[in-house]
C-alpha cells in the first residue's frame, strides 16, 4: 500500500558523480551512475515529499516525475547548491560521489603531450560538503531538527574492515545515518542492486542485504523517518 509518510517533508538529494576539469576536454571523475540517489528521490518522492536532486554526472537516468532536478559538475557547484537549499531542507541525503581532490589549475587549452614525458598532476582538496553541513546545523545555520545522511563507499568485505571503516566515518562526518557500501569488484557503482549496512549515530547497526537499489532506497527512507519530529506535517 501506498503510504504518504513523508508528506509535507523536504528532502535534498544529491546523486552522480563529480568532475573535476583538467582543460577543456579531460576531467578526473568517478564510476557512481546516479541510480541509487535517483531511487532515493523516487521513493521519496512516491512517499509525498517534495524533492529537490542535485546531480552531477549520472548514466542516462530518467528524471522522476514531481522531482526537480538540478544538475552540477564539480563539488564545487554541488557545495554551492547545497548551502543554497539546506536551511529549508527537513532530509539532506548525500548519496553523490564527489571527488576529494581538484586539479590545482584548468588548463585553457587541451594540455599538449609534450616532449618531456607526462606532466604530473597537482591536486588541491575539495569543500567536504557533508561535514560542512553537519557543522552549519551545529551552528545553527541550518535547524537542528534536519535529518542528515550521508553514504560511505568502502573497500573490502566485513571482516576486512568496511564496516570498521564505516563506523570510523560516521563518527568523523558526524551525520545522523551512514549508508555504508561494500564497492569494488563491480560491487555498487553503476549496478541497479546495491548492500551494505545502516549505521546510526544512536550505535544501531542494520544489515542491509542484497536488493535493488529502489528497495535500499526505502529501507533508508523508513529510517529517515523514524528520526524526523512528529509535527512537520502541521
Ligand atoms: O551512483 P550509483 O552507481 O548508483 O552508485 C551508488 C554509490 C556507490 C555511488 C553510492 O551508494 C555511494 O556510496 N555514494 C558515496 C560515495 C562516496 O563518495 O563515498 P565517500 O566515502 O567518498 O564519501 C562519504 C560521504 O561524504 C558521502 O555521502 C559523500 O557524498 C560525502 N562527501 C565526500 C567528499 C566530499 N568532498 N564531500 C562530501 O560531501
Amino acid at each position: 500500500a501506498l503510504t504518504y509518510d513523508l508528506r509535507g517533508t523536504r528532502v535534498l538529494i544529491t546523486a552522480g558523480g563529480t568532475r573535476e576539469p583538467l582543460d577543456p576536454v579531460r576531467y578526473l571523475g568517478n564510476r557512481s551512475s546516479g541510480k541509487q540517489g535517483f531511487a532515493l528521490a523516487r521513493a521519496a518522492s512516491h512517499r509525498g515529499a517534495t524533492v529537490t536532486l542535485i546531480a552531477g554526472a549520472t548514466a542516462e537516468l530518467a528524471v522522476p516525475s514531481g522531482v526537480e532536478l538540478i544538475p552540477v559538475v564539480t563539488a564545487a557547484q554541488m557545495s554551492e547548491e547545497i548551502a543554497k537549499r539546506s536551511d529549508e531542507a527537513d532530509v539532506v541525503i548525500m548519496a553523490a560521489a564527489v571527488a576529494d581532490f581538484r586539479p590545482v589549475s584548468v588548463a585553457d587549452s587541451k594540455i599538449k603531450k609534450g616532449s618531456a614525458g607526462p606532466a604530473p598532476i597537482e591536486l588541491t582538496t575539495n569543500p567536504d560538503i557533508l561535514r560542512s553541513l553537519v557543522a552549519a546545523r551545529t551552528a545553527g545555520e541550518v535547524a537542528a531538527s534536519t535529518v542528515i545522511v550521508g553514504f560511505a563507499a568502502e573497500t573490502g568485505d566485513a571482516t576486512g574492515g568496511v564496516l570498521d571503516h564505516g563506523r570510523e566515518k560516521l563518527a568523523r562526518k558526524g551525520c545522523d545515518l551512514l549508508v555504508v557500501n561494500a564497492v569494488g569488484d563491480g560491487k555498487a557503482f553503476g549496478t541497479d542492486d546495491n548492500t551494505g549496512w545502516l549505521l546510526a549515530a544512536t550505535g544501531t547497526e542494520t544489515a542491509l542485504p542484497l536488493g535493488s537499489k529502489t528497495l535500499m532506497a526505502s529501507r533508508i527512507l523508513d529510517a529517515v523517518t523514524d528520526l524526523l519530529p512528529v509535527d512537520r506535517c502541521s
